[in-house]
């Protein structure tokens, strides 16, 4: 057993159960807002609510980046009714945190009671179908880190929350996914939405640089579909303590694939050349520019929370 992890969770889970109030004390449902979605926030009715920031909780991993918002809210969801506790802002591995601790909070939700959790994420689109703005539910993903030997479960099993070897072949919870696409189609009908409702593979990265070029390719040909800097850690340990999940992406850029027609050379000239200079100039990813497309898609789901909460947890 991992008895580190397992007594800061302890700590931390006491210290939990003094502060929230015992009405809320007890989510069943988790989810993790992503860069630009703290506005997700919304699905929660506005009383009964507790907020604490992440930096009272002990062990609990602090956010340093601009935009990310660092606290844990505690609510009823507007009509299912259920208790549900927020991550408004996630920590990541690039700030400098190990694997392990930028997924304590998953290991808290489970001891709190959580049993399904929705993780959403803002990431670049790979897939050329893919436009920004559409929303991509997970249905695999492909852990480059985790492959190389940085995986949130590395080192003594923490028996108390799941096994040694855990599959992930069914990582991404089929029923929930069935559930969102048919809950989209519905507010679709109804509400119109340019939003496109996607289905892929998400890519980890390390980060914080964005990807080169050859990197989207080589992402491309592997199979992904979007490519992001969180999610699948967290991903991870949820499965191994047998939580279901629900992973949801906003394509908040379009990931670079161009190497030019003819190829990516400093001896190419006049047209191709600048063909080449105006795509690259085009397709730099930015941090404000994937919290933009983060706050707009948020603002949509405001607009629609009733629905979205009365379909997909119900
Ligand atoms: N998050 C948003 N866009 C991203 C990208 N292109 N790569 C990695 N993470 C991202």
């Amino acid at each position: 057993m991992d008895s580190a992890t397992s007594q800061q969770t302890a700590e931390a889970l006491r210290y939990l159960q003094v502060k929230v109030p015992p009405l809320l004390h007890q989510p069943v449902i988790g989810i993790i807002c992503g860069s630009g979605l703290k506005g997700l926030a919304d699905v929660v009715l506005p009383e009964p609510r507790f907020e604490i920031p992440y930096a009272d909780i002990p062990h609990f991993p602090q956010s340093t980046v601009h935009g990310h918002a660092s606290k844990l809210l505690f609510g009823i969801l507007e009509l299912g009714a259920l208790p549900v506790v927020l991550m408004v802002g996630r920590v990541h591995f690039y700030e400098g945190h190990s694997i392990q601790s930028i997924t304590f909070p998953i290991r808290l939700m489970k001891r709190l009671g959580v049993d399904t959790i929705i993780v959403t994420n803002a990431a670049g689109g790979l897939n050329e179908d893919y436009g920004v703005g559409d929303l991509v539910v997970l249905n695999d993903h492909i852990n480059l880190a985790g492959l190389a030997g940085i995986h949130p479960l590395r080192g003594p099993n923490a028996d108390d929350f799941g096994v040694r070897f855990p599959a992930l072949s069914d990582a991404y919870d089929l029923d929930l996914r069935r559930r969102a696409h048919h809950l989209w189609k519905e507010l679709n009908r109804d509400a119109g939405s340019t939003r496109r409702l996607q289905e892929g593979t998400y890519a980890f990265v390390g980060g914080p640089s964005y990807e080169t070029r050859a990197e989207c390719r080589m992402l491309r040909s592997l199979g992904a579909d979007v490519v992001g800097m969180s999610t699948v850690p967290e991903v991870i340990v949820a499965r191994h303590c047998d939580m279901k999940v629900l992973a949801i992406s906003l394509v908040t850029n379009k990931a670079l694939l161009e190497a030019g027609p003819r190829g990516d050379n400093v001896h190419i000239q006049g047209s191709s050349r600048q063909y080449l200079r105006e795509a690259i100039e085009k397709g730099k990813a930015n941090h404000d520019e994937v919290l933009d497309a983060g706050e707009k898609a948020a603002r949509e789901v405001q607009v629609r929370r009733r629905s979205f909460n009365q379909g997909v947890i119900s």
